[in-house]
């Protein structure tokens, strides 16, 4: 069983490879409504009509290398599995927006295994440099995870104000978000 927080890191590089600047992550938990909710948008190129419709069909990858495409498909069997189901929408030169639910409380519901090292895992690659110079292009995150009444949001943009020109991924700077992010993240599945 594959946890959730993977499927998570695999689609957020869907929306890297797609040149996104801004990436949003929700989570919802809602304990009342026995509903995971699972929502990622980005600000990339997007996908046309016809890519549209085949995207969340496993033979299908505009990938020229490696394996054929299981990302999007993959997510919405598993998502399927569990009473839930997986929606796209996507607009060319706008972006796209990746809808996921599942029953909470499915007996095969993956976890959803450590976000902590998912956000971890993707802001060592948001500012990559090449040799000298820095990628002009840096990915920006919001991530948002809701419990039932209680919520929890870290904004990169927030986070590089009080950095002052550090980069995010700095080692020091990642051990320290890395205690931030799992602090609040155990209050607030504790709530
Ligand atoms: N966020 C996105 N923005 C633009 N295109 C996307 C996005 N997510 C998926 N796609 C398109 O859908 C295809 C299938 O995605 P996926 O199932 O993850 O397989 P893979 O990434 O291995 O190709 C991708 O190759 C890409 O063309
Ligand atoms: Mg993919």
């Amino acid at each position: 069983m594959k946890e959730l927080s993977l499927h998570i890191l695999d689609i957020v590089q869907n929306s890297i490879k797609a040149e996104a600047t801004l990436i949003e992550i929700i989570i919802i938990e809602d304990l009342k409504k026995d509903l995971l909710t699972i929502e990622i948008t980005d600000n990339g190129k997007g996908m046309n009509k016809d890519l549209l419709k085949k995207a969340t069909d496993p033979f299908v990858t505009t990938r020229v290398t490696r394996r054929v495409g299981l990302g999007l498909s993959l997510l919405k069997a598993t998502a399927q599995q569990c009473e839930g189901n997986m929606l796209v929408e996507s607009e060319e030169g706008m972006g796209t927006k990746i809808h996921t639910t599942f029953q909470h409380s499915h007996i095969d519901r993956a976890p959803l295994g450590s976000m902590v090292d998912t956000l971890i895992t993707l802001l060592i690659e948001s500012e990559e440099e090449s040799g000298e110079v820095k990628n002009e292009r840096t990915v920006d995150y919001i991530y948002k995870h809701q419990v039932n009444d209680q919520s929890f949001i870290f904004d990169t943009r927030e986070v590089k104000k009080i950095l002052e020109g550090t980069p995010i991924n700095d080692l020091a700077v990642l051990e320290w978000i890395k205690d931030y992010l799992k602090e609040n993240l155990e209050r607030l599945v504790k709530s």
